[in-house]
Formats: C-alpha cells, sequence, structure tokens
C-alpha cells in the first residue's frame, strides 16, 4: 500500500516496468582480491542515511522510495551496497541492514541479479566487543538482519589503534574468524591509514585471509597526503580503494551555499567549509556544463577517474539516478588537473574521520 502510493506521487513505475535510463545494466564489474566469485560494479550506493534521524532526517515513510531507488540501482548493473550495523539512530539501529534485507528479499527482477548483490557492511569496534567470538556473533546478526547466507565484503568500521591499541587483535581474529566460517565472502577495513593497513595486511595475510578493500574518505575535498599514501599501498597490494563520502556530504553537489545549509549537524560542519569551496565549485560547474553533465556527476567521476570505487549516498530515486549518470565515461587529464589544482587552491577542505588512524 505504502508503496503503491510512493509510486503514484513519484509517478515511478514498478521494478517489472523497463526504465527509460537503463542503460548500464551491462556496466563492467571490478573483481576482488581472494573474494572467489565476488565482482563489484565501479561504484556503489552508500546508506548511512537509511535510518539516520539525526544526520540525515531519515522517516519510514521514505522506505517506499528507498526500495524502488535500490530496484533501480540493480536494474542498472550497481551491486554494491555499503552499510553498518550501527547505521540507524536511536530505535531505528541498524536499520539500514534490515532495509536492505527486505528489498533483497523483495526484489522482483530476475534471481541472477538479486543474488550478485555485494553487501559491503562494516562492524562497529564498540567497547564491549572484546573477543573475537563476539565479532563472529556481530556478523551472524548482520546476516539475520540482512536475510542472507554470506556477507559480500565484511568490514572493520574502524581501528581501535589510537585509544585501545589492545582490542585491535580481537577485531582482527574475529574477521579471520568470520571468513574461516564462510560468514563472509571477503574482508575489508575502513579508516585505516597507511600504517594500521600495512599492519593488518601482514597480520591478515600469515592467516591466509586476503585483504580485499580499504574504504576511506576520499573526494575533491579530501585528497590528502594519507590518502595518497593509502590509494599507492592499496595499488601494490592488489586491494581495491571504495571512496567514502565521495560528495563531501552533499557539499560537492552544488546544491548548498553559505545561505543554504542543510538542516540538521551538518549546517556547522558546511558553515566552516563551504565559503573557502568556491573555486572549486566554479570548476566542477564549468566541466559539468562542457560535458552535459551534473556537478555530482562530475565529482564522483572523479573518484572513479582516480581508480577508486565510490559510494555516494543516495536517499531518492532522483538522486540515484542522477548519480547513475556518473557511470560510462570518464574526465580527461587536463580535467582531473584543473579539479585537483581548483581543489587544493580552495582553503575549504572536510575535516578528517575522528576514527581515522595513521
Ligand atoms: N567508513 C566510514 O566511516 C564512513 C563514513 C561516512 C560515510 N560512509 C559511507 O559512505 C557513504 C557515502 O558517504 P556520505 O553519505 O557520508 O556522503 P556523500 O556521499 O558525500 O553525500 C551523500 C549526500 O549527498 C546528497 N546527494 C547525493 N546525491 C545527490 C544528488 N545527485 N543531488 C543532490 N544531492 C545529492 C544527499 O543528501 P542531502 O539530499 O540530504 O543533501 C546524500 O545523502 C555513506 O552512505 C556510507 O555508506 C562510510
Amino acid at each position: 500500500m505504502a508503496m503503491a502510493m510512493a509510486m503514484a506521487m513519484i509517478k515511478i513505475p514498478c521494478s517489472s516496468f523497463s526504465w527509460p535510463w537503463q542503460q548500464n545494466s551491462k556496466l563492467p564489474k571490478v573483481k576482488l582480491l581472494g573474494g572467489g566469485s565476488v565482482s563489484v560494479s565501479r561504484m556503489g550506493f552508500g546508506t548511512w542515511a537509511w535510518g539516520n534521524q539525526l544526520v540525515w532526517g531519515y522517516q519510514p515513510s521514505m522506505d517506499a522510495e528507498l526500495q524502488l531507488l535500490f530496484n533501480l540501482a540493480l536494474d542498472n548493473g550497481i551491486n554494491l551496497f555499503d552499510t553498518a550495523d550501527s547505521y540507524g539512530t536511536g530505535i531505528l539501529n541498524a536499520q539500514s541492514e534490515k532495509l536492505l534485507g527486505t528489498f533483497i528479499t523483495q526484489f522482483q527482477g530476475p534471481p541472477q541479479i538479486r543474488d550478485n548483490v555485494v553487501i559491503a557492511t562494516k562492524f562497529a569496534a564498540y567497547p564491549w566487543r572484546l573477543t573475537p567470538n563476539q565479532y563472529v556473533n556481530a556478523c551472524r546478526s548482520s546476516l539475520d538482519r540482512l536475510q542472507i547466507d554470506q556477507i559480500g565484503i565484511a568490514q572493520l568500521h574502524w581501528s581501535t589503534a589510537n585509544y585501545a591499541p589492545f582490542q585491535d587483535r580481537a577485531l582482527w581474529d574475529g574477521l579471520v574468524a568470520m571468513y574461516d566460517k564462510g560468514l563472509v565472502r571477503a574482508v575489508g577495513v575502513s579508516n585505516y591509514g597507511p600504517k594500521q593497513l600495512l599492519k593488518i595486511h601482514d597480520y591478515l595475510k600469515e592467516r591466509g585471509v586476503p585483504l580485499s578493500t580499504a574504504q576511506v574518505q576520499f573526494s575533491l575535498l579530501s585528497m590528502g597526503e594519507d590518502q595518497v599514501e593509502i590509494k599507492n599501498i592499496c595499488d601494490s597490494l592488489g586491494i581495491r580503494v571504495i571512496s567514502y563520502s565521495p560528495l563531501g556530504l552533499g557539499m560537492l553537489t552544488g546544491k548548498y551555499s553559505p545561505s543554504n545549509l542543510p538542516r540538521g549537524p551538518r549546517s556547522l560542519l558546511f558553515r566552516q567549509i563551504i565559503s573557502g569551496i568556491e573555486p572549486l565549485l566554479i570548476s566542477l560547474k564549468e566541466i559539468a556544463q562542457k560535458r552535459g553533465k551534473t556537478v555530482p556527476q562530475v565529482a564522483i567521476n572523479w573518484c572513479i577517474s582516480k581508480g577508486t570505487i565510490p559510494i555516494p549516498g543516495v536517499k531518492s530515486v532522483k538522486q540515484a539516478k542522477e548519480n547513475l549518470g556518473a557511470l560510462g565515461w570518464k574526465l580527461g587529464a587536463s580535467e582531473m588537473d584543473q579539479l585537483e589544482y581548483a581543489a587544493r587552491e580552495s582553503p575549504g577542505k572536510m575535516i578528517q574521520n575522528v576514527f581515522q588512524t595513521r
């Protein structure tokens, strides 16, 4: 009922209908190291907002549209969805995983498309998770919510090296145990800096577990020395870099300005940064106009052209449809230079995630 009303309201047909923009159904995929047959699309979608009221203003009334968005993504060749067991605020804790579980189960399209979905979830390093077995249990809980037999990519959400180094070993052994028990197809990390990345890579290697992905904040607003070093390490070891917040939480869409800020805590952050990214936004707009693309498409394409897999957050069918247009083309070298020059010249930069380690 809710679904039918939402479809009527936004005038979008159901998933068995052939979408007019269904152009990426044969999108090339990227194979993950050691993940057996795991291949992911060159862009995934992020689902932090799905269940988060505080930062993203989520309301359960959005679910029907999120389901349409999920179907649209699958129909257009996207098979990677990033989530976490900590996504969702208050009583909506883990709502993002629950919604993904519902959407996978209810997908009406060809079963092989549904079976190809790769869920990349992240396990929080909560202070009470102190043993490997607690991570295995956390993994089983995620599998229940996601209603699947195996997690596509099991990621450690952050390292505790900065404040509780003794806990890291439990996290790492937990990841090994999940992999050895066949609960996950591939493993990855998130918010690991270059040093920690090398450490965990070597630790996992000794235990016969390949590290497939490293997720880091990576965008034209977040392209510092750490990002470059992480990318170089990953390239040399065959690890794929997943870029989170590729749109700078929305600042790189061009729709916000000092006089038009989003609601909620993002406004505090944007207030400090947005007036300092004018040169970058001008360059993004210029290239978008010349290319017949939109600003978010250019910002996301920059991440793809850097050889990473961006996972832009999406809250509506309109945003998902637009972001799909970041695929199937690549910025040229001079356009990349222009954007990176403008980014360097812009005093506004994203702040580093507090959980990011060296
Ligand atoms: N590992 C980690 O610690 C970590 C941290 C952060 C994020 N992540 C992951 O990365 C994903 C993406 O990052 P993010 O969500 O933080 O930020 P983002 O991708 O930089 O920005 C996403 C937001 O931009 C707006 N937007 C997206 N596409 C748009 C379009 N075409 N036109 C206009 N507005 C558009 C939407 O918000 P509004 O419409 O409200 O502006 C959307 O929620 C997350 O969902 C999550 O899966 C991981």
